[in-house]
């Protein structure tokens, strides 16, 4: 088991560049289920979730192979159409199997993920969605069990744009007999990106990129390769530990634009922001942190994935400010690892409080998931004295080497293997 030993205090300065996005990455993996030959998505980030996608598919029978951030998928030897509970229990995401398998089988049978470290998190709009399009599903032994010898195109509207569900819906509507219609579809990047690797693969989608598709089916798919996008939550927590740090950071992207709702709070909070092209550049070195509130929303609102790391940098603004989760109401675990840095912070519903100090003190703290575990690293950069992030494997699911590149910034961060939980 590893852990992060940080001496904070350093002012981050220099460039660094992205890693591939991993929820893009994770929709484009399944996608290539939905026909046969190789695939290749370039740009892939070597983290933890993407080994665990590849071996829920390597179990399925695809020839999975991955050097250099370049996954080719060969999926013509694909033997089951089960995703069993051993590798959904690692990810939610492998639900993302659903669709493409009963698309293209008329049949699948995948492990209920169930909960995840914060909370419920439901997928019944991924099975109304299939149900729309035909499928009988039955739960059966904590399997859903999706069954339809051909979809048929329908019309489909969520309630809320999730961006799971979509992603889904998309990929079974695809091979569905006529036309689909999704309204209140989620616009994320990482969606639209999956709906151009569709349309690469001969998919036939209008609408791309706003909130309602039109797919009219097609009998077969052929495989495709697509480009990865940047890590636009990965971008962004550079960038607040480029501004925490009250230091001078550049850090590339493949679309400054995928950051936007996080560019105007950093500047709204006193950091000066630049972009040039792809690249994004901050000054902190004179920077007296101003309080500013945030709510997330979905895509292009601030989004929920940079909470726990807003809520970080805010710790050291000056007054107090107001963080609050709209996408999930109760992804609050680091506010008490952040308050034993000597953070100010209360939880009232689904809203942090965050009372501003001067300063932060290194202590020990740990990971509880993905993006809390990251806010604990951006408090330690600026926190006084030595900060032990443990647990650290949370932080491996999703960020490439996160050490290595803020070490490449200057940071005091050392990855050590512990017998500590
Ligand atoms: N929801 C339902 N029913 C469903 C699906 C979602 O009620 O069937 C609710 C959720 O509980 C949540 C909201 O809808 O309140 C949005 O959830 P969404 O389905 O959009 O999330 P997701 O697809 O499960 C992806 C990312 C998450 C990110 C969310 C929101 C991937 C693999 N995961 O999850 O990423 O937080 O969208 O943007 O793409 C992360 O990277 O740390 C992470 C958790």
């Amino acid at each position: 088991m590893d852990k992060y030993l940080i001496n904070g205090g350093i002012p981050l300065k220099g460039k660094v560049k992205a890693s591939g996005a991993k929820n893009s990455a994770l929709a484009l993996m399944p996608a290539t289920l939905l026909s046969s030959g190789k695939n290749i998505i370039r740009n892939t980030p070597e983290v933890n979730d993407i080994f665990t996608m590849k071996k829920l598919l390597t179990f399925m029978g695809a020839d999975v192979s991955f050097e250099n951030h370049v996954l080719e998928i060969d999926t013509d030897s694909l033997n089951t159409q089960v995703a069993p509970y051993e590798h959904v229990k690692k990810m939610r995401a492998s639900v993302y199997v659903l669709g493409p398998l009963l698309a293209r089988y008329g049949y699948t049978k995948v492990s209920m993920p169930g909960g995840c470290a914060w909370g419920p998190r439901p997928i019944n709009l991924h099975l109304e969605a299939m149900e729309k399009l035909g499928a009988k599903i039955e739960l059966e032994e904590g399997y859903i069990i999706a069954e339809c010898k051909k979809l048929q195109g329908a019309k489909i509207h969520f309630d809320i744009p999730s961006v799971g569900a979509t992603g889904n819906a998309l990929m079974a509507s695809v091979l569905a007999k006529g036309s689909t219609q999704i309204t209140n579809a989620a616009i994320e990047p990482e969606i639209t990106l999956l709906a151009e690797y569709l349309k690469d693969m001969g998919a036939h989608i209008d609408g791309v990129g706003t909130s309602t598709l039109e797919i009219e089916g097609v009998d077969e798919l052929k495989a495709a390769e697509v480009e990865n996008i940047s890590d636009r939550i990965e971008a962004g927590t550079l960038l607040i530990a480029g501004a925490i740090t009250k230091g001078e950071v550049e850090v590339e992207t493949t679309n400054v634009n995928h950051l936007t709702s996080v560019l105007k709070k950093l500047e709204k909070s006193g950091v000066k922001v630049f972009l040039k092209n792809n690249i994004i550049n901050i000054n902190a070195s004179e920077l007296s942190i101003k309080n500013v509130n945030v709510d997330t929303s979905v895509y292009p609102g601030f989004p929920t994935d940079m909470q726990a790391q807003w809520t970080a940098f805010m710790c050291l603004a000056d007054g107090i400010s107001r963080v609050t989760d709209n996408i999930y109401f109760d992804r609050f675990k680091h506010v008490p690892e952040l308050n034993r840095l000597g953070a100010s912070i209360e939880v009232d519903k689904n809203s942090a409080i965050i009372s501003g100090v001067n300063q932060l003190k290194g202590a020990k703290v740990m990971s509880t998931d993905l993006r809390a575990s990251a806010s604990l690293v951006l408090a330690g950069l600026a926190a006084e004295g030595t900060t032990e992030v443990l647990r650290i494997y949370h932080i491996d699911r999703g960020y490439q080497k996160l050490e290595e590149k803020l070490r490449s910034l200057g940071a005091d961060i050392q990855r050590v293997d512990t017998e500590e939980f």
